[in-house]
């Protein structure tokens, strides 16, 4: 049975395609939904796709994860930098969590030097576009296919 991971996207990741192309690329978040359901049932996991521009909103599929999903892959953009509720959450989850962004945020400007996220996450992909969301999930596979925990 496929494995339940999320793939969490924060605020402005809506606008992919058309934010900042030269930055972030042409690809839609729906193709990158389109790509990530495609490598999830390669890999045997299956993809809940989700973008919110809330931060509460994902603490609560932060939360909801820990009893839903056996990992998440999240991109949380801006509040990567700013959210001390995500790191709260994701400590709180109890399943393993790899952090992703399109650009290389640290060739950016300093304030994305430091993510809130990065030293709660098993892992950190960023700098290879869209391809990260599925290296993400490359990477999630092992850490949760061997997972006891009961959904
Ligand atoms: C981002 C990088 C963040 O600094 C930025 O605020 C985003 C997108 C990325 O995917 O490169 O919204 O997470």
């Amino acid at each position: 049975m496929a494995i339940p991971v999320f793939v969490l996207n924060g605020p402005n990741l809506n606008m992919l395609g058309t934010r900042e192309p030269g930055i972030y690329g042409g690809k839609s978040l729906a193709d990158i939904e389109k790509d990530c359901k495609a490598a999830g049932k390669e890999l045997g996991l299956k993809v809940d796709f989700r973008q919110t521009n809330q931060e509460g909103t994902l603490v609560d599929w932060i939360q909801e994860a820990a009893t839903a999903a056996r990992g998440i892959v999240i991109n949380p953009g801006a509040y990567t930098h700013t959210s001390v509720a995500l790191q709260d959450a994701i400590r709180a989850a109890g399943v393993p969590v790899i952090e992703v962004h399109l650009s290389n945020i640290f060739a950016r400007e300093p304030f994305r030097h430091h993510s809130y996220v990065s030293p709660v996450a098993a892992g950190v992909i960023c700098g290879l576009g869209p391809l990260g969301y599925r290296l993400a999930l490359e990477a999630i596979k092992p850490l949760v296919e061997n997972s006891a925990k009961p959904l």
